[in-house]
């Protein structure tokens, strides 16, 4: 019998049966709203599946950051989570904690996408106004190019998924933006409130 798919609200909740840290959550929920983007995108009907992986593929890197991607498996595989839910979230880690290479669309989105939004939110935290509502792709590329900047994010990760999918990188760094603008309050990305002057 085919397993049942996991709904958005169980995934979430092993997320954070798993995940303390917020910016581990914020990440998650990143990954999860730029997923959904590229499903519509592609004309994908499986739009809340690309999400729930998006949300769900780092469930193990707080706890087991050494066997991560390895021990999501066997997570995932104990809630009786369907096999393709599972290569998905292996793939990510393709050739730097895993030798699951990602075979289809949605898990080559995943894999280029999940670097780039850190690049993304490190760009736009260094502006002014701390938002991502007003950032362009430019703005990333200028960082892109500086090595030292964002230093843990690989860019040739991203590069090799772009050529996987046959994408333009600009286009891939614009929709992925667009993608985290949805949930920009959630990922603390919308800007910085002004600060209250309180009781006089
Ligand atoms: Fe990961
Ligand atoms: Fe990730």
């Amino acid at each position: 019998m085919e397993k049942r798919a996991p709904t958005r609200s169980e995934a979430l909740e092993l997320l954070k049966e798993y995940n303390a840290n917020p910016s581990l959550i914020r990440h998650a929920l990143a990954v999860e709203s730029v997923m959904a983007h590229f499903a519509v995108l592609m004309g994908e009907k499986e739009t809340a599946k690309w999400a729930i992986i998006g949300l769900i593929h780092d469930v193990d890197y707080e706890r087991y950051p050494e066997s991560h991607c390895k021990k999501a498996r066997e997570i995932l595989a104990e809630r009786d989570w369907p096999e393709e839910y599972i290569h998905a979230v292996e793939s990510h880690g393709w050739g730097i904690c895993t030798d699951v290479a990602p075979r289809e669309g949605m898990e080559k989105v995943l894999y280029t996408i999940d670097e780039l939004t850190g690049l993304i939110t490190a760009t736009a935290l260094l502006r002014p106004s701390r938002s991502i509502l007003d950032l362009t792709a430019q703005s990333v590329r200028k960082k892109w190019k500086q090595k030292g900047f964002a230093a843990g994010v690989n860019r040739e990760i991203i590069e090799e998924g772009a050529k996987s999918l046959g994408m333009e990188l600009d286009t891939i760094i614009a929709e992925t933006i667009k993608g985290m603008q949805k949930v920009a309050e959630g990922i603390g990305l919308k800007g910085q409130v002004e600060a209250d002057a309180g009781p006089v």
